[in-house]
């Protein structure tokens, strides 16, 4: 499957929102779970009628979230890998920088497949473990992160409870070959896979310097190392007639 590059913010929103804007039913509320909801909602879904559920390990994260937003109209503290709610229960499942997180995605993906409901859709946005990105957060180790989060990027509040980064795992079925076959053996219909560049479009100097910096290390890792994006989100469709009794 060819992957599209989106370097533009915006752009991934439209696509993103238009995607869940499709499964919306007339007169009917469509029920979204975003898993790994954190403190924040990155998507606007105005005029459409829907039902937030977020669902989260971190119940800090989860507070701040209701405090500044309240924006969820179900709050689940738990674990995506062994937490159990009812079968066929959403018609979106959303999920964003979560997966690299979690030992074990594929318990993660078999829970997402039995949480959607016949015809529903997950978004599914992670770093590639395979891009530059991935590669050097996968390599460096947590305390690192904060300081990159509270001392580059300017977020005073980094590491503190409820706020990012959280410890990275990148598990091995993240990687975009298993992902796919992993979808293809659930009989999960892949309706596209983005590629999204964080840094490509932007001019500051900052921004050069990293340009120059990934290409380097694509260079270095024999081109297996992706350079021109950073993220993958994939858009999988679960078939509209639920055959599978086993899930
Ligand atoms: C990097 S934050 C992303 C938050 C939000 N999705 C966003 O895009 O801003 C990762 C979130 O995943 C949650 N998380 C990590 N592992 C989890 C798990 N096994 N079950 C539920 N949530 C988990 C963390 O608590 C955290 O809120």
């Amino acid at each position: 499957m060819t992957l599209q590059v989106v370097t533009d913010s915006s752009h991934e929103k439209t696509i993103l929102e238009g995607c869940i804007r499709e499964k919306a039913w007339p007169d009917a509320e469509l029920r979204i779970l975003e898993a790994g909801c954190g403190n924040k909602w990155q998507l606007s879904l105005k005029g459409l009628q829907y039902s937030l559920s977020g669902i989260d390990l971190d119940e800090d994260a989860l507070r701040l979230r209701q405090a500044r937003f309240q924006d969820l109209d179900e709050v689940i503290v738990g674990d995506l890998r062994t937490i159990s709610l009812p079968k066929a229960q959403y018609d979106v499942i959303y999920t964003a920088y979560v997966l690299e997180h979690v030992s074990n995605v594929p318990l993660v993906l078999a829970n997402f497949n039995r949480w959607l409901k016949p015809g529903g859709l997950m978004i599914i946005k992670v770093p590639d473990r395979d891009s530059v990105y991935g590669f050097i957060a996968r390599s460096t180790p947590h305390w690192l992160h904060v300081y990159y989060y509270r001392f580059i990027k300017g977020n005073k509040n980094a590491g503190k409870p409820g706020y990012l980064p959280y410890p990275t795992v990148y598990d091995t079925a993240l990687g975009r070959n298993r992902m796919l076959t992993y979808c293809e053996q659930q009989g999960l219909s892949v309706k596209g896979v983005f590629g999204k560049n964080n840094y490509l479009r932007k001019r500051s100097a900052r921004d050069r310097v990293i340009k120059v910096f990934v290409r380097l290390v694509n260079l270095f890792s024999f081109g297996k190392l992706a350079w021109h994006y950073n993220d993958l989100i994939y858009i999988i469709e679960k078939p509209a007639s639920d055959t599978d009794e086993a899930q």
